[in-house]
């Protein structure tokens, strides 16, 4: 049952590539580039994956990001992030991409996109499908998120979507109005990340500031019945990611998880991994730890692949493949 779990076909759809940047990678990619890392070692670094809540995660993922400079890099990065996601039963991935946090260093946003697409393009010959949603930095000055989003205009035939994402309280949705509003009539999905820190309120507002059509995190919905009944009337998919909230302090322990009260209450709940280079798992290793955690039988596992598959943005087409 356990193997099971683990290798369940999916969908992977709360994923930052930047997140799958594992201390080895980080290390070659700092050799190639030239770059500092401020970590002696690969067991340096990995000893520094000790946090206490978003900000303090943030703080190092950010900084980790230096060693990402060239096409080159981002195509290695998700190429090694998709070989790894294959070998788990993954069978589309949507990935995020912080696009501001690298045209601040002055790496190009062709470069960022041709990459990553590049190495969906490879995963595509293995058979898994998948696509990019940008992400805008919601703690971040507005003209940022302007600035990349005009330049992804460009780009949109290789854009799936529109995400939020980075620190969530004191940061609300608002001042993206605009950009979602465009990026919508453009024909783009909209998500955002919402109740992963911030209370019910923060779902609310993605909702109706941006018009997202899935919810990242959302494990702070339960605290709102006019919400959850709202969400669940909707169909609006969570997706959840229990090693991350364990890590960044969310939820106490694995056993504190509102995973099963979440099923219970009829959300459209997925499982996925955030950032899964510094929170200790993948898709599959999140799946097969609630699994275990919550004694998950076979009906429970396959409502979660199967919540995977319709709350993709894959092609009715490739749905009724993936199903
Ligand atoms: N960026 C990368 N991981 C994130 C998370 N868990 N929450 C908000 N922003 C993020
Ligand atoms: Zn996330």
């Amino acid at each position: 049952m356990t193997f099971d779990a683990m290798l369940l076909p999916k969908a992977e759809l709360h994923l930052h590539i930047e997140g799958t940047l594992e201390p080895e990678l980080a290390f070659a990619l700092a050799a190639r580039n030239g770059v500092q890392l401020p970590f002696a070692s690969v067991e340096e670094l990995r000893a520094a994956y000790s946090f206490t809540d978003l900000q303090s995660f943030l703080d190092l993922y950010y900084a980790c990001m230096e060693v990402l400079r060239t096409r080159e890099d981002f195509r290695d990065l998700a190429a090694a992030y998709l070989r790894r996601a294959a070998a788990e039963g993954v069978r589309h991935a949507e990935l995020f991409f912080d696009a501001q946090a690298h045209t601040a260093r002055g790496v190009a946003f062709a470069d960022v996109m041709g990459g990553l697409q590049d190495a969906l393009d490879d995963a595509a010959l293995l058979g898994l499908s998948g696509g990019l949603i940008l992400s805008f930095l919601r703690d971040q000055p507005i003209e940022d998120a302007e600035a990349v989003w005009a330049e992804a205009k460009g780009h949109l035939d290789a854009i799936i979507g529109v995400g939020l994402d980075s620190a969530e309280v004191g940061n609300p949705a608002g001042k993206f109005e605009g950009i979602f509003a465009e990026a919508r009539a453009l024909g783009l999905h909209a998500v955002a990340h919402a109740g992963e820190e911030g209370g019910p309120e923060y779902v609310w507002d993605a909702l109706r500031s941006l018009g997202a059509e899935r919810i990242d995190h959302g494990i702070r919905s339960l605290e709102d019945p006019e919400l959850v009944r709202h969400l669940v009337d909707q169909r609006v998919p969570l997706t959840v990611c229990p090693f991350s909230n364990v890590r960044l302090r969310a939820v106490d322990t694995l056993a504190d998880h509102p995973l099963p009260a979440m099923l219970r209450a009829g959300l459209h709940v997925t499982v996925n991994s955030d950032d899964p280079a510094y929170f200790g798992g993948y898709a599959g290793e999140n799946i097969e730890a609630v699994a275990e955690q919550f004694a998950l039988g076979r009906e429970e596992l396959a409502l979660l692949a199967r919540n995977s598959v319709t709350a993709s943005f894959a092609s009715e087409e490739r749905k009724a493949e993936l199903a």
